[in-house]
């Protein structure tokens, strides 16, 4: 599930509330499953993964990681993503292109608390996307992690969610025949354009 709350009051927004509860009242399993692509200035080379979308409020979509990931240096280099959510029970596609950056800590320390202890334990405990030995040393690093009451308490620095503001939404809807449905939103000059899109 993805915490939707004060949304725009906007078309995009709109159509994003109505097909989510679509694909809800289908019960789409990993509904907040969401891949990123991102962009490595250093490197010249593009980078895909998926998250879990935690919140869309307003018109941020937030989702959390650890800040000295793969990803994390990509974003530092450069702000753009891409994105893309499918929902196979409405055969529906969410497309996007947005800027990110890290979210507010209150809201980041926020959501730590709400958490269970056994996803905090691994969000303290891995050096996500750096090598080590063995996946047993990632075992041994969490359960020492878990037992640690004291470090539990306090959100790790190095963790907290990732904020985007999409500047361009598309959404695409799968008919018979390829007569695919697609709706592309933009922001010009502040403000929300619609158009449709040949399939
Ligand atoms: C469905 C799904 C949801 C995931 N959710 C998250 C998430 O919310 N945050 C996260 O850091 N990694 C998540 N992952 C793991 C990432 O895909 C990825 O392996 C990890 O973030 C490291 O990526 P990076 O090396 O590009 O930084 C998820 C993986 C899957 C398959």
């Amino acid at each position: 599930m993805i915490s939707i709350f004060n949304l725009e009051k906007s078309p995009p927004y709109e159509k994003f509330q109505k097909l989510y509860d679509d694909a809800i009242k289908l019960k789409q399993p990993s509904i907040e499953a969401i891949c990123i692509s991102s962009y490595s200035k250093n490197l010249s080379l593009v980078d895909s993964r998926f998250v879990n979308l935690k919140y869309v409020r307003e018109n941020e979509w937030i989702f959390f990681s650890n800040y000295n990931s793969v990803k994390a240096m990509q974003f530092d280099e450069h702000n753009q993503i891409s994105a893309c959510m499918y929902w196979h029970k409405t055969d529906t596609q969410i497309r996007l292109k947005a800027k990110i950056k890290k979210s507010d800590k209150n809201f980041s320390d926020n959501h730590y608390i709400k958490r269970e202890i056994s996803k905090n334990a691994l969000a303290h405990s891995s050096n996500q996307s750096k090598i080590i030995n063995s996946y047993d040393d990632v075992k041994n690093k969490y359960a020492k992690c878990l037992n640690d009451e004291n470090l539990l308490i306090k959100r790790p620095e190095y963790w907290g969610g990732y904020s985007f503001v999409p500047y361009q939404i598309e959404f695409w809807v799968g008919n018979p025949n390829r007569l695919n449905y697609r709706e592309m939103h933009e922001m010009v000059d502040e403000s929300w354009t619609k158009t449709i899109l040949e399939p």
